[in-house]
């Protein structure tokens, strides 16, 4: 018989506090409104789904599933899932769960009994991401996993960093502080919008190399444009070098279908709240064995701990919740299957931008060939402000966009998701082709 903790701990993230005692029983009595048996029935969906990803990806009645199994408000279309993700309604509830069976003594139920549990879900992310479980830490957010690497590499005033000027403004502020701080050199450069030639880029980066260049920053996938940059070669050009660098994964994880074998890279790091449909305030930093004991943590961690991945997770008292529930998003994500999601991702891409494209005053900053980007999309109408037509849109319609201004690319950034239906596409697309016609004023 396996004892109590055991039994917990083999059940990582799945709902497991309905089992644990009388006031996580009362909390199984959820709201009603959450629906939880919603992801059941949208996994039930996709057993046995043989199609391949590509066809499965337009067969409306199989993704009408995925749409029930979340809570989202259908009074208005959220087209800014890059931003933040909403969770599905199994996650919420976990998330509730394990919430609730905290608070019944949180100094033994959270600390003694789910925070072991966490090694479960770490487990769970290193087979996922393809990484040994000791390379996985759980952080609260890209931002953190990002910091640590940014801060916790040792620089010298006048070493150089190199990066582009659209990798994430936070990135580039953690940077511009240590320049401030310590007098390190920053040096940014635009990529291509789109672009669609690797080789391209691992020059761009190679010709800025220095014999002071110490660390590169690039993003997997960049938020403005949706754009995949290509990881490996910039890594492996790089490592040539004896140059190490940070990849910000923030939309890349769970996005599109790849693993650690296609990027090679040493530091690795994404938030779960985004495409993973994690709850809010979850990420992953990946940091390779032998990296490990040079990397500093953002928070002090006892010398013991120099080799440990967890020393990144030394953070003070924090709650646990969240990242028990990491482990139902994983379940949820795992049933849909990351190459049949990435394949709607592109659909609904593919959905509204080619109807987008009919229009004269319409262009795309975002490649549409296979390879070079997936969900998110940035979409100009020539002669309307991105800011004019998104508020156009969200006081007209009820849509939700993204407006970016950014030296490279003016634009829309569009992000549906998984629970987004073909109506909304098609509302989204009237919306702009009623401010083509008749301008946003
Ligand atoms: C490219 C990129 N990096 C990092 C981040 C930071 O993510 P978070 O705010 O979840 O830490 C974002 C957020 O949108 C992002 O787009």
């Amino acid at each position: 018989m396996p004892d109590r903790r055991s039994f917990l701990t083999s059940l990582a993230g799945a709902g497991a506090a309905a089992l644990l005692g009388p006031a996580a029983a009362a909390a199984r009595t959820s709201p009603a409104y959450l629906h939880p048996q919603g992801m059941a029935r949208a996994l039930d969906a996709f057993q046995g789904e043989s199609r391949s990803p590509a066809e499965a990806a337009s067969d409306e009645d199989l993704w009408r599933e995925v749409q029930q199994a979340f809570t989202v408000d259908r009074s208005m279309v959220n087209l800014n899932n890059g931003g933040v993700s909403p969770a599905p309604a199994a996650v919420q509830e976990a998330m509730a769960r394990y919430l609730a069976f905290s608070n019944e003594a949180p100094v033994h139920t959270m600390w003694n009994v789910l925070e072991p549990q966490k090694e479960g879900v770490r487990q769970r992310l290193a087979r996922s991401f393809g990484c040994d479980t000791e390379e996985m830490a759980i952080t609260r957010n890209a931002s953190e996993g990002l910091q640590i690497c940014q801060f916790g590499i040792d620089l010298e005033a006048g070493d150089e960093v190199l990066t582009t000027d659209q990798d994430y403004p936070r990135m580039l502020t953690t940077f511009e502080q240590r320049v401030r701080r310590e007098g390190i050199v920053l040096k940014k450069f635009p990529i291509p919008v789109p672009a669609e030639d690797p080789v391209e880029i691992v020059r761009l980066f190679e010709e800025r190399i220095t014999d002071r260049t110490r660390l590169i920053l690039m993003c997997h996938m960049i938020n403005i444009t949706g754009q995949i940059l290509p990881v490996r070669p910039v890594v492996e050009m790089a490592r040539e070098r004896g140059i190490p660098v940070i990849v910000d994964g923030a939309h890349a994880y769970a996005h599109f279908d790849f693993d650690l074998d296609d990027l090679g890279c040493d530091y690795y790091a994404t938030s779960l709240h985004k495409w993973l449909f994690a709850p809010f305030g979850t990420g992953f930093l990946y940091v390779r064995h032998d990296k490990i004991p040079e990397l500093w943590p953002l928070m002090a961690s006892p010398e013991t701990l120099d080799d440990d991945i967890r020393k990144f997770e030394e953070i003070g008292t924090h709650p646990c919740a969240n990242y028990l529930a990491i482990g139902a998003a994983l379940t949820f994500h795992q049933g849909i299957g990351p190459a049949r999601k990435e394949a709607r991702l592109v659909h609904l891409r593919n959905t509204w931008a080619q109807e987008l494209l009919q229009e004269d005053r319409v262009h795309l900053h975002t490649s549409l060939e296979p390879g070079f980007a997936a969900g998110i999309a940035n979409v100009a109408v020539e002669g309307i402000e991105p800011g004019e037509l998104a508020r156009f849109l969200w006081d007209r319609h009820r849509i939700i966009v993204t407006p970016i201004s950014h030296p490279d690319c003016r634009g829309l950034r569009i992000s549906p998701s998984v629970y987004t239906t073909a109506e909304e596409l098609h509302r989204f697309v009237d919306g702009v082709r009623h401010a083509i016609r008749n301008g946003v004023a």
